[in-house]
């Protein structure tokens, strides 16, 4: 059955070429006033002003709702790590009294206690708990999210949390595409970061691979993690074996992750909040997407945020996530993400919202069938409840998300009209 929504006092389809938006493209935001759209099939039909769109044909026939509100594409949230047992609350409080994510990985919390977590937990507990995690995105308006692994490091384990994701995703609307974070971290029982990179190509990643469990490959390089050599060299053979490479890159230091990513040929590198010129010049020759997360840096309490003005200034397209994950970012709502974008690293709100859609799409390779609002793309779109786009942007730490919908059906609705 057709779809029409219409009273859209506002609707933005950043209409545009398939591909992830760069420097003054990143403000083009495709702006409708009095609109509405047309879906069948899964795929918007018409996109435009009411008067335009009620005109079509197929809008007799569909089914019509009116909602008043700021229509953009669903949000395309390209970095979570969403799969993950238990809150670090002891980490939390740590910080409180002014421990770093340095001095709380020495003392025993960090990535390491959420492996130790996820270990223990039952399959069917992990499937149940994301499935109710993607209830949380999807009523704040985000149709799509990356998921990585990551808190498994070991063969069983990092396969448990690609067949949750794989199971959930048949329960819940929210499109998830899967990440092998495989190289996270050196598990306590490996001697060092080559013999277990030699672990994870030779005993996990053959097995995903053609068990078709992950999409994408990604490394954290960081000091006391993965060097930038061992991040080309591991980025590399996922690439051969037919997984799309993506780098943790930049976030606690100035470490060559980002060009390593470019040399790798990653779709994105993410975080960056260390990158320099170098680094930005090599993604744009590269073509990787620059992912930041500042909700990452909100949590830990930092005053430097990546300096998004200047992968803008650069032509690199800039994409926003949440990173959603219990160590750096407790957080499911992209219009936190916003804000903050907004706020601390100078982003116009027509920059933030392009890089929350269609440069979230672009950092997944999916920019020719997500992140905007037109005839053929999928239909997945939100409804907020404003009158002016910018207040997406301003009003912060609430949800205005009244509507949410996704390959043209409704999945979540709080509209009471
Ligand atoms: O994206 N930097 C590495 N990974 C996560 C944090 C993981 C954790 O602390 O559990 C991030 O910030
Ligand atoms: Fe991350």
């Amino acid at each position: 059955m057709a779809l029409l929504i219409t009273g859209l006092t506002q609707l933005l389809t950043f209409k545009g070429p398939a591909a992830p938006r760069a420097g003054r493209a990143q403000r083009e935001i495709g702006f409708v006033k009095n609109g509405a759209v047309l879906m069948e099939g899964g795929l918007i039909r018409a996109a435009g002003t009411e008067k335009e769109v009620t005109r079509n044909p197929l809008a007799k026939k569909a089914s019509a709702i009116k909602v008043k509100g700021v229509a953009i594409p669903a949000f395309v949230d390209s970095h979570t790590h969403a799969v993950f047992a238990e809150p670090r609350l002891g980490d939390f409080s740590l910080r409180t009294q002014g421990a770093t994510y340095a001095e709380i990985k020495a003392r025993g919390g960090g990535i390491i206690s959420s492996v130790k977590a996820v270990r223990r937990q039952a399959p069917a507990e992990m499937v149940s708990q994301l499935i109710g995690r993607a209830g949380r995105f999807l009523e704040c308006g985000t149709g799509t999210i990356e998921v990585k692994t990551g808190y498994g490091l070991d063969r069983n384990s990092e396969l448990k949390i690609l067949k949750a994701v794989k199971a959930a995703a048949a329960l819940t609307k929210l499109e998830m595409l899967p990440t092998l974070l495989s190289a996270h971290a050196v598990p306590p029982e490996f001697g060092g970061s080559k013999e277990y990179l030699r672990y994870v190509l030779s005993e996990i990643l053959p097995e995903v691979v053609s068990k078709k469990l992950a999409v994408f490959a990604d490394i954290f390089c960081e000091k006391g993690y993965f060097t930038p050599e061992e991040s080309l060299e591991y980025l590399k053979a996922c690439g051969r074996a037919g997984l799309v490479p993506k780098i943790h890159a930049e976030q606690l230091s100035n470490y060559g992750g980002a060009a390593a990513g470019a040399a790798a040929g990653a779709i994105s590198a993410d975080h960056l909040d260390y990158a320099r010129k170098k680094d930005i010049t090599a993604m744009r020759r590269g073509g990787s997407v620059a992912t930041l997360l500042p909700a990452s840096n909100f949590f830990l309490g930092l005053s430097k945020y990546p300096d998004a003005r200047a992968f803008i200034a650069e032509g690199v397209p800039v994409a926003l996530a949440t990173d959603f994950n219990p160590g750096t970012s407790p957080c499911w709502n992209m219009q936190f993400v916003l804000s903050a974008a907004c706020a601390r690293m100078k982003m116009t709100p027509e920059e933030a919202l392009c890089a929350a859609t269609i440069n979230g799409a672009g950092a997944l390779g999916a920019a020719g069938r997500l992140g905007s609002i037109e005839p053929g793309k999928q239909a997945d779109l939100a409804v907020f409840d404003a009158e002016d786009y910018r207040e997406l942007c301003y009003y912060f730490g609430a949800n205005l998300n009244k509507l949410t919908v996704k390959k043209g059906n409704i999945v979540y609705n709080n509209s009471r009209q």
